[in-house]
């Protein structure tokens, strides 16, 4: 089974990103062929600045090694050292209907508020699209906010092979527990890093991911009955991620009975949270202290990646008349 997923430079990576995604990732390793990439092309669409790029890039990769990638099991690569996909994206890209782009959530969302849209903002499906096809993965373990860019990719899968022939696997999506972690302070949006105060970095310390917790709301207004609100299910969600099944039962039995205290709850799962933390972020300062080391497992994973992008690409190139690049 081939295994494809990536993740934005946008700096540190927070609870959602490894509740929702990496952790998947992580324990991927051990079921098929894992290909994980930082994302740095799809990071101009918004972040522009030369001069944090390089850092952004190496500190994801450093959060990511220290969340359990393991260089032996998966391939952890940066995207622009595969220029390929940027060919692909423009041949798939003349096989998708506007109308199709336009309803996606995410970019209404975001252009929303930007005052001049880019056009790579609203491709962004068609580059994600992309990287998946290149090494024609069968699944991709995601965040629910990814899933309609994933059914872009399933759709564009399913064209190109009807068009130019049988080419590209359909590629199916793999859920966490978690798969959408709101953030604690507004639990009616999702823990992002562009919601100020909302996410806990996995660099964070103890003290400033209890905070977090300590002040978590619970109480977000009348919910219709019978339903948890918004903020006590989002840490329900997390204790099943974090805690034990009989923690999580312990509490869910008191929020029927009507007895729970949001007190206790916090506390066990602000330690719960602490005691999963503590150790990746001790790994990434190890490992910030080995720069050469993540920069060379990077660029290791790109000769490997590039052989097999070359072939998928000559086999596109193939199917749709381009034909052979001729050598420089
Ligand atoms: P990105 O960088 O926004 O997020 C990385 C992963 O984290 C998940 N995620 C969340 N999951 C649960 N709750 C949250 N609050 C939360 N916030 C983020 C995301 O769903 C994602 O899985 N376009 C992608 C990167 C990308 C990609 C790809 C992904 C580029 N090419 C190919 C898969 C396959 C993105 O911006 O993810």
């Amino acid at each position: 089974m081939k295994i494809y997923s990536a993740i934005q430079p946008t700096g540190a990576i927070h609870l959602g990103n490894y509740a929702g995604a990496i952790m998947n990732w992580v324990k991927m390793q051990d079921e098929g062929e894992c290909i994980y990439s930082i994302a740095n092309y799809h990071s101009l669409t918004a972040n522009k600045d030369p001069h944090t790029l390089p850092q952004r890039t190496f500190e994801a990769a450093l959060d990511l090694l220290a969340c359990g990638l393991d260089p032996q099991k998966c391939t952890l690569y940066v995207q622009s050292h595969i220029p390929e996909v940027t060919e692909l994206t423009w041949i798939l890209s003349c096989c998708a209907p506007i109308g199709e782009l336009n309803r996606m959530t995410q970019f209404k969302d975001k252009s929303a508020r930007m005052e001049v849209v880019n056009a790579g903002l609203f491709t962004y499906p068609i580059l994600m699209a992309s990287d998946i096809l290149l090494f024609k993965a069968e699944v991709v373990p995601v965040g629910e906010d990814q899933l309609q860019h994933l059914e872009v990719a399933r759709v564009f899968a399913r064209r190109f092979n009807a068009l130019f022939g049988e080419t590209f696997p359909e590629p199916q999506s793999r859920l966490t527990k978690a798969t959408r972690v709101m953030a604690l302070n507004d639990p009616t949006k999702k823990m992002s890093k562009s919601v100020e105060g909302s996410a806990i970095m996995l660099s964070d310390p103890d003290n400033v991911i209890k905070k977090h917790v300590k002040r978590a709301v619970t109480d977000c207004g009348a919910t219709p009955d019978g339903q948890m609100s918004p903020g006590v299910a989002n840490m329900f969600t997390l204790l099943s991620v974090f805690s034990t099944p009989e923690t999580v039962a312990h509490f869910q039995e008191q929020y029927q009975a009507g007895t729970l205290r949001y007190g206790e709850l916090k506390e066990a799962l602000s330690n719960d949270l602490v005691a999963a933390i503590a150790p990746i972020r001790e790994r990434r300062a190890e490992l910030a202290q080995k720069p050469d080391y993540v920069k060379e497992v990077l660029i290791e994973s790109a000769r490997k990646l590039r052989v097999t992008a070359k072939a998928t690409l000559a086999e596109v190139r193939e199917k749709t008349g381009l034909g052979v690049t001729p050598e420089a």
